[in-house]
């Protein structure tokens, strides 16, 4: 069955422990994480402070998407605040098998980020090394945008990129998802869901949750 990922991105920060734990309570997999840092993308989010806090809040696994320049600089800060998960988007990062193994050499899992223009094929000399891509279905920088069908055939190329490789990473798709766009994801063979607006903007989050998972 699918994973669902609420973006946090959505949430109410003046409560967010408990905006936290509404998700995990309606079924959430992951916590994924925006972190924004106003030169890759034109908005400024949050640090390994709020990652710390959102630990200390669930036990679900935190998706910390960095869209930061320099991801190598805060790696380290960010694997201690307690990630579990660590995405780059390879238009950041100059070195990417480099960037990678630091992640990984946090005893964090690693995975890298596409931007909806971004090849897949500029992913095919690390395939092997991640536990997970993760294909931007919009143009990063705000919640509650709208999806790009563009990403539907890029989600088919990773699953057939991984299987010549006889290796497994999750495939996670973010941004415009909602119950309809949700349904295409998971026919392409996207085996994670990050969604913010769809989940947060719904006083029911249990019911979000499911309809986006199609349960
Ligand atoms: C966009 C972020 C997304 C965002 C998704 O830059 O990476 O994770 O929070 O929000 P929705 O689901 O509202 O598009
Ligand atoms: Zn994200």
């Amino acid at each position: 069955m699918v994973k669902i990922a609420p973006s946090i991105l959505s949430a109410d920060f003046s409560k967010l422990g408990e905006e936290i734990k509404d998700v995990e309570r309606g079924g959430a997999d992951y916590i994924h994480v925006d972190v924004m840092d106003g030169h890759f993308v034109p908005n400024i989010t949050i640090g390994p402070l709020i990652v710390e806090a959102a630990r200390r809040a669930t036990s679900l696994p935190l998706d910390v998407h960095l869209m930061i320049e320099n991801p190598d600089l805060y790696i380290e800060d960010f694997s201690k605040a307690g990630a579990d998960y660590i995405t780059v988007h390879v238009e950041a990062c100059r070195h990417l098998h480099r960037t990678i193994q630091l992640i990984k050499s946090f005893g964090v899992k690693a995975g890298v980020v596409l931007n909806p223009a971004t090849p897949v094929s500029s992913i095919e000399h690390v395939i092997e090394d991640v536990d997970m891509v993760l294909l931007m279905s919009v143009n990063p920088g705000f919640g509650g945008q709208k999806f790009i069908p563009g990403v539907l055939p890029k989600i088919r190329e990773v699953k057939s990129m991984a299987d010549r490789f006889s290796t497994e990473v999750e495939i996670e798709v973010d941004g415009g998802v909602n119950a309809e766009t949700a349904r295409l994801c998971i026919e392409a063979g996207a085996t994670v869901l990050v969604a913010g607006s769809a989940i947060y903007n719904q006083s029911d989050r249990a019911k979000a949750i499911a309809e986006i998972r199609g349960s």
